[in-house]
């Protein structure tokens, strides 16, 4: 169903930290939500963070926005959830599990105890594994509860990849998959600048192999490249945010390498895991037919692997 103008689109964002801030910034110069709530259980921080940025109003689309609460989940169309501990330097994501579980088991509880009608959206990290914690536990469908995945690594691989091919980033189309941390890979097979498979591309020397490895792990390591340099990463991931939210509040039906469970296909099941989704108002739908070689099928079944055997370990 389109939206109707005449009613408030509410997003709530949990965590008022770094990514959470840094995603409400760049959410309100979109106007794409006429509310913004953020929560935190740090209430004079989130508090503080409403203040900083409602001072700019006069220079954004009108939007309202405050602190909130456990309450705010049951209208809001949107719930993005930013809470919880992260990395330190060279630590990985996995290591920040038994540390965001607990954090996570508990937004999930008060989320479900408010019978939210919106999407969930997890970005916390493990995001892949918490997006499961959040799915299991609040019991909604899998389609609304999805982690932002590896959206942020395929931003990061067009990146390079429009730098060595020098072509407009916004022709370069190409993807990370798997999991959103060390295991994940570049699908190369599907990878295309415009409608030109990236192998064929003619305007610049062909990608070497190594040259593929190279930038995959430049991709894998951006993060800790970042943390290692300033404690953090959260503007690229802010403007992930802003794509993933707007593509379902705006029903645009983008396609964006978000988590979400996955059931069979591709070999691999019950596992949130990051491939090609359709996102929409619905939520994330799984796109078919993507073929990929038998080599990138295979590291998917490995991260998948991976995954699940970290899940494995937690009592949900
Ligand atoms: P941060 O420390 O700046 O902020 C975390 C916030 O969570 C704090 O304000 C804290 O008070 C709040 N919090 C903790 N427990 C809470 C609870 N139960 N309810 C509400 N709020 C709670 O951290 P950050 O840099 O904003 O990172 C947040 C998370 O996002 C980390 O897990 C990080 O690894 C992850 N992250 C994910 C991606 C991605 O691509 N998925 C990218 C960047 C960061
Ligand atoms: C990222 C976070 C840390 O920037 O997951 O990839």
């Amino acid at each position: 169903m389109p939206h109707n103008p005449w009613q408030q689109r509410k997003i709530v964002i949990v965590g008022a930290g770094s990514v959470g801030a840094t995603f409400a910034f760049a959410l309100a110069q979109t106007g794409d939500f006429e509310e913004i709530v953020i929560v935190d259980s740090n209430q004079a921080l989130s508090e503080g963070q409403v203040l900083d940025l409602a001072q700019g109003f006069c220079f954004m689309p009108t939007t309202k926005m405050r602190a909130g609460g456990i309450e705010d989940y049951a209208d809001a169309d949107v719930i993005v959830i930013t809470a919880g501990s992260k990395q330190r330097p060279d630590e990985s994501r996995l290591n920040l599990l038994k540390r965001n579980q607990k954090i996570m088991c508990s937004i999930a509880d008060d989320i479900k105890s408010q019978d939210p009608k919106g999407v969930i959206l997890v970005v916390s990290n493990p995001v892949d594994i918490l997006t499961k914690v959040v799915l299991e536990r609040t019991g909604l469908p899998a389609n609304r509860v999805f982690g932002s995945g590896t959206v942020l690594d395929s931003a990061r691989l067009r990146y390079y990849l429009a730098d060595r091919m020098k072509v407009d980033i916004h022709n370069v189309h190409a993807y990370v998959l798997g999991e959103h941390g060390d295991s994940e890979f570049t699908a190369w097979s599907i990878a295309s600048i415009g409608c030109i498979d990236i192998d064929q591309y003619s305007l610049t020397e062909p990608l070497t192999q190594a040259e593929k490895a190279s930038i995959t792990e430049n991709v894998q390591r951006s993060a800790y490249k970042i943390i290692e340099a300033k404690g953090s990463t959260y503007f690229a991931i802010g403007m992930a945010l802003v794509k993933i939210v707007s593509a379902i509040i705006k029903d645009k039906k983008s396609l964006l390498t978000v988590s979400r469970l996955i059931t069979g296909q591709h070999g691999i099941d019950d596992v949130c895991i990051s491939l090609p989704c359709i996102v929409s108002k619905d939520g994330a739908q799984l796109m078919p037919n993507i073929h990929l070689s038998t080599e990138e099928q295979q590291q998917l079944v490995e991260s998948a692997n991976i995954l699940k055997e970290q899940y494995a370990t937690l009592q949900v």
